[in-house]
Parts: structure tokens; C-alpha cells; sequence
């Protein structure tokens, strides 16, 4: 019962250009001398571009977050020698369960989990040193090595108490639209980035430039928050001592990551970026003004690495089976009756970082159409199969109308979102149990004709099916395995 108007042959594009290298061992990757960087920085030539453009894989969330991202970067990092974060903060929570053992990981990329592959946090992240060290200490005692494989940019900027006062303040304010954020001091940080008004890591290493700004932004900052919400205001000596002390433990990890991943890359060794949030929550391609502060899509990841687009090899888009979004915004095909319920309920759908219960919708194609091009995605992954298991119908949005006028174009402002009258296809469900299912074959044939839709009608090619939360309970599909299999090669 496919309706006719659906725009466009949806025909996939091939992951032509992911040829990766199996994982060079770790230590390999040594500091050089100068006058060595230099001399291999002048042999790159447009081959050597090509090589290390075959080595890289950008993983990133299809729609609002929660997609599941952790989870596949952590099955794929056994084959890159490098993990990269490079947006967001630690509003992103990124669950990976590995032999029943469950990680949260915040700010710190999840490959490393994987012994052997380094962790970066690339210079377009905002990072609280609190928190940071906070996950650090988490993941110490779970035995994670930490301090001998992770790696900060000395570009990336820093979140300090004044930038959680304002957002808190401003969120509450009356009159003032609620995002609804993770109130992490996200959304000021990178205000204050914009505004070349912010910290860099590398100034946080400073005592006394570290002190003269903590004094002039606690004074404009109290000032503003006083006189346009009432608050307390902070106490800049007391915060220069707290900052200080944790500047210490987090210089160790500090680097030029950029020149890092670069050496990397030109040394034949290969890197995932691993993205935060969601398309549809990017600063720019989201459904503005209900997003985050950064650049999650494709083009963040050059940008919030310091590594050229040229060298970036493919994209991987990660999709529920659904959709869900938490925090304010539009949201068309959101369920609003019971059914919403028990997918919560089935998908445990409760916000990593905050607990807050997600709002829970079917999956939209025009959306994901148009997350698959701003991303330029050539694999799709489509997560938590399982969820839909009971279900004896499954509703997919294949087209919108607007004002009586069917489209496919996803309105830029949040009036025109919320005037879609979304247009659903029934797909049969399968009504038995795909938990744990490793092998597509396997899977009941209306599932596979539910992945098969979706590829189809999306643009991009199904290389990954995950069926459950575990490490183990993911399957790759014949096309993606022999493009990884390629690492072998
Ligand atoms: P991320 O932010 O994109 O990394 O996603 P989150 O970790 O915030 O949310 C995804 C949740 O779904 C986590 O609790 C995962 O453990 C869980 N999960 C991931 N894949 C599957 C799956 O295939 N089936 C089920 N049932 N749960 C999954
Ligand atoms: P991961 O990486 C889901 C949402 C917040 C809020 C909006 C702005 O785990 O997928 P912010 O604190 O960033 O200023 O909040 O963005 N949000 C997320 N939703 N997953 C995330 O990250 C999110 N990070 C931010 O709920 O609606
Ligand atoms: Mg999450």
C-alpha cells in the first residue's frame, strides 16, 4: 500500500570509499620531532588525501539523539585506531553494554573501551573539567585505561558554573521559550565560544589567565543573571581555586589532537568520529530553535577535529526503529495514546543523563530523507529492532502535507513542523521475538521488509541491525562486512 506520491527512486549510494586498514597496534603512532612533522607534512600528495580519506568513518544520530550511537561506535571501534568527539558536551550520554556490564559515557568518546584505541576529544566540544574528571575517576575504577589512551584538545572550550547559572535562570525564566536542555551549561558555552568571549583549555592551563577571566566573566556574568533573573550571585575566587586545582589533573590530557589525528591518519592508521546528539537537534539543520548549541551533522566532524573534510570517508547514520526525542519541540510523528507507552516502557526510553522519560514516534521517512542528505550518510544503522517486537501493526511516515499540499520538504520554522499532517503507511509487524538476532536471514520476513522499506525509501544502505543493547547482539550485513573486511585486505 505504497501511496504514490513519495518523491525520489531512493536508490542507495554504496560505501564505495570505506576501505579500512585492520587497527594499527597502539603505540605505533609516536611524537616525532619537528623537523620529522614537517618532512611528512610536505610529502602529502592527492594519493596520500585519498588513503587516509579510506580510513575514516563519521558515526552520527539520524534524528534527536539516543539513537544509539554508543553502542555502535563501540562494536565498530575494534577496527579504527581512534575514537573522536567533536560536538557537544556532556549532555550527550552514550550507553554501551559489553557482556552485560553497562557504560555511560558522557564526554569521553566510547572507543576507549576498546584496549589499544585512543580516545580524543576534539576541540569543537565544550568540556566542564568537573564532569570530565568525574568520568575519568568512573571509568578508572571499572578498569578502562584512561589515562594512558584519552586525549583532550587544547582548542576545545571550557564550561564553567556561570555558564549553568545562566542557562538554569534563563530556562525558568517567565517569558523566556524552554528548550528544555540538559542544563549542563551547554547552549552559554558555546554563546560565549561565538562571542570570542570563552575559555580554550589551553588558557585554563594558565593560573593567572585562567584567574583575570574567571574575575571579568564573574562580574559581567552575576551582573547579567542578577539584574535579569534575580540570582545569587557566584564567588570568583572561591571557582578560580576549584579550577585551578582541576586544570592540574586535566593537563596530562591535553593535546594538539588536531596534529594527533592528523599523524594518524598520514601514518596509515584510521579514525571514527563519533557524533553527539542529532541531525534534527544540529545548531543549523535542526528544528530550530529546540536544539542543541553545536554542529552535530557530517561537516562537524572536520570542523570539530581540525582533520580536512577531503580525508572524511563515509558517513553512518544511526536510526531507531522509531523515533524518540526528549526535552521540548516539535516532533510529527510523535505518539501521543498508548502505544507510546509501551514502547517507552519496551525500549526503556528514559534520557541517559537526565531521566527524563523520552517522547516516543514512528519513524519518519521524510526525515530521515533529509538527515541522509545534510549528512551525506551512505549506511544507514538501524537500531532496536526488538522494541517493535509485539507489535501487530507498525504506522511509518512516508510524506507530509502541509496546507492541503503533499511535500516532502521539511519546513525550516517550528510553525510550519507543527502544521505537518504526517501521511503513514501500515506495515505488518512481526509479532515474534528478534532479540539477540545476529544474522539478517534470520530475521521474520515482515522485519526484514520493514529494513528493506526503509533502505529503500531513505536513500542509504542498511550496513548494521542492532537487536539489542548488548555488544554481542548486532549484526552486519554482507555489504558492510566485506567493505570491513576490507580492513583485512
Ligand atoms: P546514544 O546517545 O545514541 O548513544 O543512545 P543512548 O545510549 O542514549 O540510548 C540508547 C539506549 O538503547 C541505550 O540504553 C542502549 O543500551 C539501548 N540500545 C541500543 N541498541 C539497542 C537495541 O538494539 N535494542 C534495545 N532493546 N536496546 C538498545
Ligand atoms: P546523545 O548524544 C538526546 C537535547 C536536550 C534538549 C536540547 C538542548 O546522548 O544522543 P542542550 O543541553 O544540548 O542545550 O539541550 O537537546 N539533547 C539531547 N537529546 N540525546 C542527546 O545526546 C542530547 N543532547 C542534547 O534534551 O532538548
Ligand atoms: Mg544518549
Amino acid at each position: 500500500m505504497r501511496p504514490g506520491f513519495i518523491i525520489g527512486d531512493g536508490a542507495p549510494r554504496l560505501g564505495r570509499r570505506f576501505h579500512l586498514q585492520p587497527r594499527i597496534p597502539f603505540g605505533v603512532f609516536k611524537e616525532r620531532t619537528a623537523a620529522a612533522v614537517v618532512s611528512s607534512s610536505r610529502q602529502i600528495d592527492f594519493k596520500d588525501r585519498t588513503d587516509m580519506r579510506a580510513k575514516t568513518a563519521v558515526v552520527l544520530g539520524a534524528q534527536w539523539g539516543d539513537e544509539g550511537k554508543g553502542k555502535i561506535v563501540d562494536v565498530l571501534s575494534e577496527r579504527f585506531n581512534a575514537v573522536a568527539r567533536y560536538a557537544g558536551g556532556h549532555n550527550a550520554g552514550h550507553t554501551v553494554i559489553i557482556g552485560g556490564q553497562k557504560f555511560v559515557l558522557q564526554l569521553i568518546p566510547c572507543g576507549v573501551l576498546r584496549p589499544g584505541c585512543r580516545g580524543i576529544i576534539g576541540n569543537g566540544v565544550v568540556l566542564d573539567p568537573i564532569a570530565f574528571l568525574k568520568e575519568v575517576a568512573k571509568l578508572r575504577a571499572l578498569g578502562v585505561g584512561v589515562d594512558e589512551q584519552l586525549f583532550v584538545s587544547n582548542r576545545a572550550q571550557v564550561i564553567l558554573p556561570y555558564h549553568r547559572m545562566i542557562e538554569l535562570a534563563a530556562e525558568s525564566a517567565p517569558g523566556r521559550k524552554k528548550i528544555g536542555t540538559t542544563s549542563r551549561g551547554i547552549g552559554p558555552a558555546y554563546e560565549d565560544k561565538m562571542a570570542r568571549s570563552g575559555l580554550r583549555i589551553v588558557d585554563l592551563l594558565r593560573p593567572e589567565l585562567l584567574k583575570t577571566h574567571i574575575e571579568a566573566a564573574c562580574g559581567e556574568k552575576n551582573a547579567i543573571a542578577h539584574a535579569l533573573f534575580g540570582t545569587d550571585p557566584l564567588d570568583p575566587a572561591q571557582m578560580y581555586d576549584e579550577y585551578a586545582a582541576a586544570a592540574e589533573q586535566v593537563r596530562p590530557f591535553v593535546r594538539d589532537t588536531g596534529r594527533l589525528l592528523n599523524q594518524i591518519l598520514r601514518e596509515g592508521g584510521s579514525v571514527m568520529f563519533e557524533g553527539a546528539q542529532g541531525t534534527m537537534l544540529d545548531i543549523d539543520h535542526g528544528t530550530y530553535p529546540f536544539v542543541t548549541s553545536s554542529s552535530a551533522t557530517a561537516g562537524g566532524a572536520a570542523t570539530g577535529t581540525g582533520v580536512g573534510p577531503t580525508a572524511i570517508g563515509t558517513v553512518i547514520s544511526v536510526t531507531k526503529a522509531y523515533v524518540t526525542r526528549v526535552g521540548e519541540g516539535p516532533f510529527p510523528t510523535e505518539i501521543h495514546d498508548a502505544v507510546g507507552d509501551h514502547l517507552r516502557a519496551r525500549g526503556m526510553e528514559y534520557g541517559a543523563v537526565t531521566g527524563r522519560p523520552r517522547r516516543c514516534g514512528w519513524l519518519d521517512i521524510p526525515l530521515l530523507r533529509y538527515s541522509n542528505q545534510v549528512n551525506g550518510a551512505e549506511w544507514l544503522v538501524v537500531t532496536k529492532l526488538d522494541v517493535l517486537d509485539e507489535l501487530e501493526e507498525i504506522p511509518i511516515c512516508v510524506g507530509y502535507e502541509i496546507a492541503g499540499k503533499v511535500t516532502d520538504e521539511i519546513p525550516a520554522d517550528v510553525q510550519g513542523l507543527e502544521a505537518i499532517k504526517t501521511v503513514y503507511t501500515r506495515m505488518k509487524g512481526w509479532r515474534s521475538s528478534t532479540e539477540g538476532i545476529t544474522e539478517f536471514d534470520k530475521l521474520p520476513q515482515e522485519a526484514r521488509d520493514y529494513l528493506r522499506f526503509q533502505e529503500r525509501e531513505s536513500g542509504a544502505k542498511i550496513g548494521m541491525v542492532s537487536t539489542g543493547p548488548d555488544r554481542d547482539q548486532t549484526m552486519l550485513l554482507p555489504e558492510f562486512a566485506a567493505a570491513l573486511a576490507s580492513l583485512h585486505a
